[in-house]
């Protein structure tokens, strides 16, 4: 690996902490290279077929939105995956090509005082699809599941009540009309670590990091148990979660749109293009891997 700009919080973790295999994939390892061991492919794919897939696809999402618009249809993306599992770079790769106001991105900051005394999900309804709209949450409230219990920003009651009420809350959103999908992009731990590497030397880079990222490297373990306890509380039936690898974040990227033009009618659709996603790739949290 070149050497960095300067030496940060994530390169001393990386020094300090990092041995063995996970060490030597990011030290070693080309950058067209899948550094986890079990994903099921060895290099990411193709430049050429990325870019000529995303295009084909990009367009089917252009009619997919005109159609949400055309019959009123209310559609909620849900984001979720450990730091640097590439959220935004899927969520931005899906609204390139689509009209901002009716395909809106939410993506809240912490709660403030005030909210923290709300009920949980208080907060998102707000921003909950209208009639013809189509909503990217980049997180969401599965928050509470993950990230504030490894962080410990909610007790363990309050976790145990959101799980309790997410499936409810859920469903009421999927009887109400709502297509609510949730995407899990899974990521492994040396991909993580190298991308968060190559965002410390960015200075174009470095805003997507934050303590949390930082911190939450030391926590692996605990938010892969956070992550357990969540595909057994809220893959429900109304609600079920997807799971797609995202070592490789064009493939990944990829999965995630074929997914959801899979997921919603829409007319035109040319089923030449809209294939199932690579079932190695994509599939129920039977395929998530840590
Ligand atoms: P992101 O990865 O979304 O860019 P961070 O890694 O900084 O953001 O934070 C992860 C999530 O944790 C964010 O959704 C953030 O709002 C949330 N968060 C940060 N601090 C708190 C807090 N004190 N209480 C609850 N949630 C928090
Ligand atoms: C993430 O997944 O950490 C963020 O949403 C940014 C990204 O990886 O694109």
């Amino acid at each position: 690996m070149k050497d960095l700009p300067f030496e940060g919080a994530i390169t001393k973790f990386f020094r300090e902490e990092i041995a063995g295999d996970i060490r030597e994939a990011i030290e070693t390892g080309d950058k067209d290279d899948i550094l986890s061991a079990t994903f099921p492919y060895r290099k990411r794919m193709e430049e050429k077929e990325y870019y000529d897939q995303l295009e084909a696809l990009q367009i089917e999402l252009v009619k997919l939105l005109a159609d949400v618009k055309e019959t009123g249809k209310r559609v909620a993306i849900v984001f979720e995956g450990r730091d640097a599992a590439g959220k935004g770079g899927t969520i931005k790769r899906f609204r390139e090509n689509l009209n901002p106001r009716v395909a809106r991105l939410v993506a809240l900051p912490a709660p403030s005082d005030r909210q923290k005394t709300e009920w949980y999900f208080q907060r998102y309804i707000p921003h909950l699809p209208a009639g013809g709209e189509l909503v990217f949450f980049d997180r969401s409230w599965y928050n509470r599941a993950v990230v504030e219990h490894v962080f410990g920003f909610c007790t363990p009651d309050e976790r145990e009540r959101f799980f309790t009420q997410v499936p409810e809350f859920e469903k009421l959103l999927v009887d109400e009309g709502i297509v609510l999908i949730k995407l899990w992009l899974n990521v492994g731990r040396a991909e993580q670590l190298r991308r968060m590497l190559k965002r410390e030397a960015d200075p174009l880079k470095q805003w997507k990091l934050s303590w949390i990222d930082v911190e939450g490297l030391k926590r692996w373990d605990a938010y892969t148990a956070a992550i357990r306890d969540t595909f057994a509380r809220s893959h429900t039936g109304p609600a079920p979660w997807t799971v797609i690898r995202s070592d490789d974040k064009w493939r990944a990227r990829l999965a995630a749109i074929r997914r959801v033009l899979a997921r919603v009618d829409y007319a035109g659709k040319d089923a030449k293009v809209v294939a199932a996603p690579d079932p190695r790739i994509c599939g129920g949290p039977e395929i998530w891997d840590v």
